[in-house]
C-alpha cells in the first residue's frame, strides 16, 4: 500500500484518454501536480486546457475509429520504448452517454457509443499489453454505477458500463501473477460535460454542488488515485453511490429495472424530435 505520489513516481509513462474535460482533465491536472516529470500523454479529439501545453503530449484521436486508435497506439508504443525505466499506467476514461427511449435515439450514435465505451478500451489495452506486461503497471477503466443494473432511458450506456465493470474485474484475475493490476472506477453523477453531451437539458444535480448525489470531477480523480495506490480492484465513489450500487446488484433485477426506469423517467426531457414524455 502506498500514497498516490509514491505510486505515481514508479511510472515512466502515464496515458489518459478523454483528458480534454471532466474527470479526465481532473486526472491529468492532479497527476501533473504530483509527478511533473513523468511522460504524460492524452488521447481525445480536442486538446486539454492550457495547463497541459507545456507538460504533456496530446495525441488527437477519435477513439471510436479503430484505424485512428491503431495509429495512436503505435505512437504511444514509440513513446514508451523511448521512455526511461519505469512502469506504465493507462486510464481508459473517454466515454459518453445518450439519454432517451431507445426507439427515439440514433442507432448510429448507440453503435458509436459501443465503439468508444467498450471496443476502444479493449483495443487500446490489448495494443499496450505487451509493454504493460514487460514494464509492469496499471490499467484503470472508468465505468459507472450505471453498470450495476439495467438503466432504462440510458439502456445502451448502462450496458456498456456493465461490460467495463465485469471485463475489468475479470481482467484483474487474468493478470494475477503478472506485474500489472487493474482498477475499475464507478462514479455516480459527476459534474462534467457528460450530462450535456448525453442530452440532458438540466444536469440532475444542484447548481451549487451542495448536498446532492453529485461529486466534482476533482473529487473523483483524487479518490481514483488513492484507490489505485492502495491496490484496490474496484472503486465506487462515495457512500451514497455505494448504497445505489449495492441496491442495484442485490435486489431482483426485474424490480430494480422498473424502479430505475421510474427514476430516470422523471428526469426525462423533450430532447428528441417528436419524442413524447
Ligand atoms: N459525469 C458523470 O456523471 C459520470 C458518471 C459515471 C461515469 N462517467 C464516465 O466518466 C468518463 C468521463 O466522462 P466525464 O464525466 O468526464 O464527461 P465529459 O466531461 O463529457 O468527458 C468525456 C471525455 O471523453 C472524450 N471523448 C468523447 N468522445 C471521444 C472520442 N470519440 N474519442 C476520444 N475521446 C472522446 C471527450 O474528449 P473529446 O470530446 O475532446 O474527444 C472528453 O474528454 C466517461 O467514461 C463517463 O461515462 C461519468
Amino acid at each position: 500500500m502506498s500514497t498516490p505520489i509514491e505510486y505515481l513516481k514508479r511510472m515512466s509513462v502515464i496515458i489518459v484518454t478523454g483528458g480534454s474535460s471532466g474527470i479526465g482533465s481532473a486526472l491529468l491536472q492532479t497527476i501533473i501536480k504530483l509527478v511533473p516529470n513523468a511522460t504524460i500523454c492524452n488521447l481525445s479529439r480536442s486538446k486539454p486546457g492550457v495547463f497541459f501545453d507545456e507538460c504533456g503530449i496530446h495525441i488527437p484521436t477519435d477513439l471510436s475509429d479503430s484505424i485512428a486508435l491503431a495509429a495512436a497506439a503505435q505512437q504511444l508504443q514509440g513513446i514508451i520504448d523511448e521512455a526511461g525505466p519505469g512502469e506504465l499506467l493507462l486510464f481508459n476514461n473517454s466515454g459518453f452517454g445518450d439519454y432517451g427511449r431507445f426507439a427515439d435515439l440514433s442507432a448510429g450514435k448507440q453503435l458509436n457509443m459501443i465503439d468508444l465505451n467498450i471496443k476502444a478500451i479493449v483495443d487500446l489495452t490489448a495494443q499496450l499489453l505487451p509493454q504493460l506486461l514487460q514494464r509492469g503497471g496499471g490499467v484503470v477503466n472508468i465505468a459507472s454505477i450505471a453498470g450495476f443494473q439495467p438503466t432504462p432511458y440510458l439502456a445502451t450506456y448502462g450496458a456498456t458500463k456493465a461490460f467495463v465493470l465485469n471485463w475489468t474485474l475479470a481482467l484483474d484475475e487474468d493478470l494475477r501473477g503478472t506485474k500489472v493490476r487493474t482498477l475499475v472506477v464507478c462514479p455516480g453523477p459527476t459534474r462534467s460535460n457528460f450530462f450535456k453531451s448525453a442530452g440532458f437539458e438540466t444536469p440532475p444535480m444542484r447548481a451549487d454542488g451542495s448536498g446532492g448525489l453529485d461529486m466534482s470531477s476533482e473529487a473523483v480523480a483524487e479518490l481514483t488515485l488513492s484507490a489505485l495506490a492502495k491496490g484496490k480492484p474496484l472503486l465506487v465513489t462515495g457512500w451514497k453511490n455505494q448504497c445505489i450500487a449495492w441496491f442495484g446488484s442485490k435486489f431482483p433485477i426485474v424490480a430494480v429495472t422498473r424502479i430505475g426506469g421510474a427514476i430516470l423517467r422523471k428526469m426525462r426531457l423533450e430532447v428528441h424530435q417528436g419524442g413524447s414524455k
